[in-house]
């Protein structure tokens, strides 16, 4: 069978990382997010991880060549043979295209483009009361999705923090940021017929149901 790679668009925010968590269980496909294996990167102390701190802090994009080698890595590992859920990648035109060169040297190609839309006032919500597990990446937000025990991660007991840059000053950059060099790929992908508008305004459950209805409906 062909494999499913779809790509979760969105802002900072918009939830891509919750609704991945979600369609790994659905889909049974691996989530496979940038900024995810930039943090573990981080965590471990590599090389990689110290240089993107650098542009993570700044709330800028970490340099596309060496974000396009991370990714292509990870797509390559056995469990993303019948696709993946990609998160947070592409983020420029120019990961795009890598992506596409990738895929098609293989035979492959991109299913969808899922594009979670959401207002920047509630996104600006969102990332204030978020808070991620240091343990497995799980997010939660301190009112639309508290854990059952503060502080704790209900799917592996971790202990949960808030990202550093969550801070106001920080997530309004990330969102300048995408603005300028994410949210082209929007047309990008329309332009190719890939392009899926999901709301992503509504409560978790219900973006949820639209993105597994869109999915299904391919
Ligand atoms: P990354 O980790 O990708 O962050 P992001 O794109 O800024 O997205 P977020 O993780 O902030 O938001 P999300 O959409 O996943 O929302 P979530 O589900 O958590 O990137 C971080 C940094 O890494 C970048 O700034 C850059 O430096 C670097 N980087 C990463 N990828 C890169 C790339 N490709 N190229 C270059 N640099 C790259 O939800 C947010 C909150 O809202 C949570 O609290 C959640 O509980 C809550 N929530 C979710 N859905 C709902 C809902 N429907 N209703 C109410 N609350 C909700
Ligand atoms: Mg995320
Ligand atoms: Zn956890």
């Amino acid at each position: 069978m062909e494999p499913n790679y779809y790509i979760l668009l969105g802002a900072p925010g918009a939830g891509k990382g919750t609704q991945a968590a979600m369609l790994v269980l659905a889909l049974g496909i691996p989530h496979v997010a940038s900024g995810d294996l930039f943090r573990e990167h981080l965590s471990k102390g590599t090389e990689l991880g110290l240089l993107a701190k650098q542009y993570m802090d700044e709330g800028k994009l970490v340099p596309d060549d060496v974000t396009v080698r991370m990714v292509l890595d990870r797509l390559a590992q056995p469990d993303c043979a019948k696709g993946a859920i990609l998160d947070g990648f592409p983020r420029t035109i120019a990961q795009a295209q890598a992506l596409e060169r990738a895929l098609s040297a293989n035979g492959q190609r991109i299913k969808a483009a899922l594009y979670i839309k959401v207002s920047t006032e509630e996104l600006l919500r969102r990332l204030g009361g978020r808070y991620t597990c240091k343990n497995c990446g799980a997010v939660y937000h301190i009112v639309f999705d508290p854990p059952k025990q503060p502080g704790v991660c209900d799917k592996c007991g971790g202990p949960l923090y808030q990202r550093a840059d969550d801070t106001p000053e920080t997530a309004k950059k990330r969102l300048d940021v995408y603005f300028q060099q994410t949210a082209p790929l929007i047309e990008y992908y329309r332009q190719q017929g890939l392009l899926r508008e999901i709301d992503g305004e509504q409560p978790i459950e219900a973006v949820h149901a639209a993105l597994l209805k869109v999915i299904r409906g391919e």
